[in-house]
C-alpha cells in the first residue's frame, strides 16, 4: 500500500455539511494493511451516526475504485482522553485527586491561550452567546483579574447583587449569566492583586455565585498558563480547554505549551480555533488571506487535536464588542458570526459524546 496516496484519496472526502475533508479536519489516524485487507482508522469526534456512515462509505467507495477493493473503515467517535467526573482516582500525592465536578453546570469549557490577546474573551463571549441561541442555560465567567474583559463587552456597569459574604448573583444579558472579576474592581484603576489572593478569588466564584442549573460554564481564562489556570484545574472537573491561537503563533509553540500545561493538570483539549486567520473586507465582503495558511491545521495534526475553525479577522468583532453587545448576539447573520456558530456546533458535537 502507498500511505501517501491513500491520503491523498481520503483528501476527496468531504466531512457531511463541511468544505472541508477528513484529511483537513485531523480525523484520519492511520492505515494497516493485513492479509489483504486495508483498515482505515480514522477518529471522528461526533455522535451523529448518519454522518460516519456517510464518511465510512465514502472512504470504502473512494479507495475501491482506486486499487483498493477490501477496505475496512474503523472510526473511534468519543473523546479517548479523561472525561468529566470520570477520572479514577490516582495515588494520593496526586494533587488533583481534590477535584470536584462543579455542582452547577453539566458541561465545564476554559477557553485558553498561552499568549495575550489572541482573542479568548471574544470567543468566550462569542461562543457563550451562541449556546445561548441554541437553547443550553449557559454561564460565563471571566477569570481575567488583570485585564477582565466581561464589563465592556456586555456593557455592564453596575456591581452585581451580593446578598451576604457567600451569596453573589451573577449578572444577566442576553439570555447568558455573567460573572467578572471586573464587577468588583473601578474602572481604569490598577489592580494588584497578589497570587494567594487571586486563588482566594477564584475559589470564592466557585464556591458563592449562584448561578442557575446550567448545561455549560465558559471560563474566560487570563493568558498563559499561570495560577488561576493551576487553581482551577486542581479544583473543579474542567470538560475540556479551547485554546485559541492566531495564524502568527502557530510557528511560536504557544499552542503546544498550553496543550502541554492542559495535558498535565489533566485537562482534555477539545479544539484548536485560529482566530484572525482571514479578513472579510467590508467593502466587497470577498474573503482575504493575509497571513500563511495551514499552521492550524499543521499544528492539530501533530497534537492530534482537531482544528475546530478558522475566524475571521473582522472590525465589526471588534466593532460589536466595542459597543456591548457581541456579535453573535447583535448581528447573527453576519459571516462572522455564522463562523462563531460553527465552533458552538463543534463545542456541542464533542462534548455531547463525552
Ligand atoms: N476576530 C476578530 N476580529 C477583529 N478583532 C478581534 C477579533 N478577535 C479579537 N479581536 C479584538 O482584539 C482585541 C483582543 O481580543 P480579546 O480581548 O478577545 O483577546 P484576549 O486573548 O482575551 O486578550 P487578553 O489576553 O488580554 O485577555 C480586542 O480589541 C478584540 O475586539
Ligand atoms: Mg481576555
Amino acid at each position: 500500500m502507498d500511505k501517501n496516496q491513500i491520503i491523498e484519496l481520503l483528501k476527496t472526502v468531504k466531512y457531511p455539511g463541511y468544505k472541508k475533508n477528513i484529511i483537513d479536519f485531523g480525523m484520519f489516524q492511520d492505515a494497516v494493511e493485513a492479509d489483504g485487507i486495508l483498515t482505515i482508522n480514522l477518529r471522528i469526534i461526533s455522535d451523529d451516526l448518519e454522518k460516519l456512515q456517510i464518511v465510512r462509505d465514502e472512504v470504502s467507495r473512494v479507495l475501491s475504485q482506486n486499487a483498493y477493493p477490501n477496505t475496512k473503515v474503523i472510526i473511534q467517535n468519543t473523546m479517548p482522553k479523561v472525561e468529566t467526573g470520570k477520572i479514577q482516582s490516582k495515588a494520593s500525592h496526586n494533587p488533583m485527586d481534590g477535584r470536584v465536578k462543579f455542582a452547577s453546570a453539566k458541561y465545564v469549557v476554559a477557553v485558553s491561550s498561552a499568549k495575550g490577546g489572541v482573542g479568548k474573551s471574544t470567543i468566550a463571549a462569542n461562543i457563550a452567546l451562541g449556546l445561548v441561541q441554541k437553547g443550553y442555560k449557559t454561564g460565563l465567567l471571566d477569570l481575567d483579574v488583570f485585564g477582565p474583559s466581561a464589563p465592556m463587552l456586555f456593557d455592564i456597569n453596575e456591581a452585581p447583587l451580593v446578598q451576604d459574604e457567600h451569596t453573589i448573583y451573577p449578572a444577566r444579558k442576553y439570555g447568558l449569566e455573567i460573572m467578572s472579576f471586573g464587577f468588583f474592581i473601578e474602572k481604569d484603576s490598577p489592580v494588584i492583586w497578589r497570587g494567594p489572593l487571586v486563588m482566594k478569588l477564584v475559589d470564592q466564584f466557585l464556591s458563592d455565585v449562584r448561578w442557575s442549573e446550567l448545561d455549560f460554564l465558559i471560563l474566560d481564562l487570563p493568558p498563559g498558563t499561570g495560577d488561576v489556570q493551576l487553581t482551577l484545574s486542581q479544583k473543579i472537573f474542567i470538560t475540556g480547554a479551547i485554546l485559541v491561537t492566531t495564524p502568527q503563533d502557530l510557528a511560536l509553540l504557544d499552542v503546544s505549551r498550553g496543550a502541554n500545561m492542559f495535558q498535565k493538570v489533566e485537562v482534555p483539549v477539545l479544539g484548536i480555533v485560529e482566530n484572525m486567520s482571514y479578513f472579510i473586507c467590508d467593502q466587497c465582503q470577498a474573503l482575504h488571506h493575509l497571513f500563511s495558511r495551514g499552521g492550524g491545521k499543521k499544528e492539530s495534526e501533530r497534537l492530534k487535536v482537531p482544528l475546530w475553525g478558522e475566524l475571521p479577522l473582522s472590525p465589526l468583532v471588534m466593532q460589536q464588542s466595542d459597543k456591548g453587545e457581541p456579535i453573535v448576539s447583535a448581528k447573527p447573520d453576519t459571516k462572522e458570526a455564522q463562523a462563531f456558530m460553527r465552533l458552538v456546533e463543534k463545542l456541542i458535537d464533542t462534548v455531547a459524546t463525552g
